[in-house]
């Protein structure tokens, strides 16, 4: 009987094995590609400061005023072709750089934040908000480029809330930072 019993256990294992054997292979070419692994040599800090900081605010400046029942324009605001170029440049790094902070310097810091799902949604917003603003400076439209701000700006808060909470907020003025208003120099 306990024969039989054992028997009959492994028939239905050697059925399993067929049925495994039987079953389609997963398709080479539905699989993904390995994903390279990138590495900078640039720390995340350091596109925050040259390329994200620098150029959300050629974008803030450029949108002026954004707060209710204010005149948008400000004397930074495009007014030739030639500004709104300037303008593009500034908008097209924003929207790359989305991806570059998902690629990690050499601080260990950097390492650990791209791994995490929020960081990686709020860079996707960052992409976004500068997708927006190339938009707005096909459009030639100060609209929407204060709303692409608006969008940038939210996400800048989001995430230093969440990742560097310590960070100061502060406002460079014009004087400080001269590179952020384009190239109408300051009187
Ligand atoms: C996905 C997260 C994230 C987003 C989005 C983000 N930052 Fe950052 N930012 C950081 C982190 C984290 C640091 C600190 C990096 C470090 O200490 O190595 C930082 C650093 C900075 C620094 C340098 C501060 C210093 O003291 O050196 C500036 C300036 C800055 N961010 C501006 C901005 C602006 C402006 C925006 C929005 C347009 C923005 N950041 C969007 C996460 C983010």
């Amino acid at each position: 009987m306990k024969r039989i019993r054992i028997a009959i256990v492994l028939g239905s294992a050697a059925v399993l094995l067929i049925l495994a054997g039987c079953a389609p292979a997963p398709e080479k070419s539905a699989q993904q590609p390995a994903q390279p692994e990138f590495k900078s040599a640039v720390p995340i800090n350091d596109i925050m400061v040259s390329i994200i900081d620098h150029n959300a605010h050629v974008i803030w400046n450029a949108a002026g005023d954004r707060s209710p029942g204010k005149p948008t324009a400000s004397k930074y605001s495009p007014k030739n072709d030639q500004d709104w170029h300037y303008l593009e440049h500034a908008a097209t790094a924003l929207a790359a750089s989305g991806n570059m902070i998902l690629i990690p310097g050499p601080p260990k810091a950097d390492q650990d934040w791209v791994k995490d799902p929020e960081w990686r949604k709020l860079a996707q917003d960052v992409a976004n908000a500068g997708a927006k603003a190339v938009a707005a400076v096909d459009h030639r439209s100060l609209e929407e480029l204060g709303t692409a701000g608006d969008d940038l700006l939210v996400t800048c808060e989001a995430c230093h809330k969440k990742f560097k909470p310590e960070l100061p907020a502060h406002v460079a003025k014009p004087a400080e930072q001269p590179e952020h208003y384009g190239k109408d120099p300051i009187k």
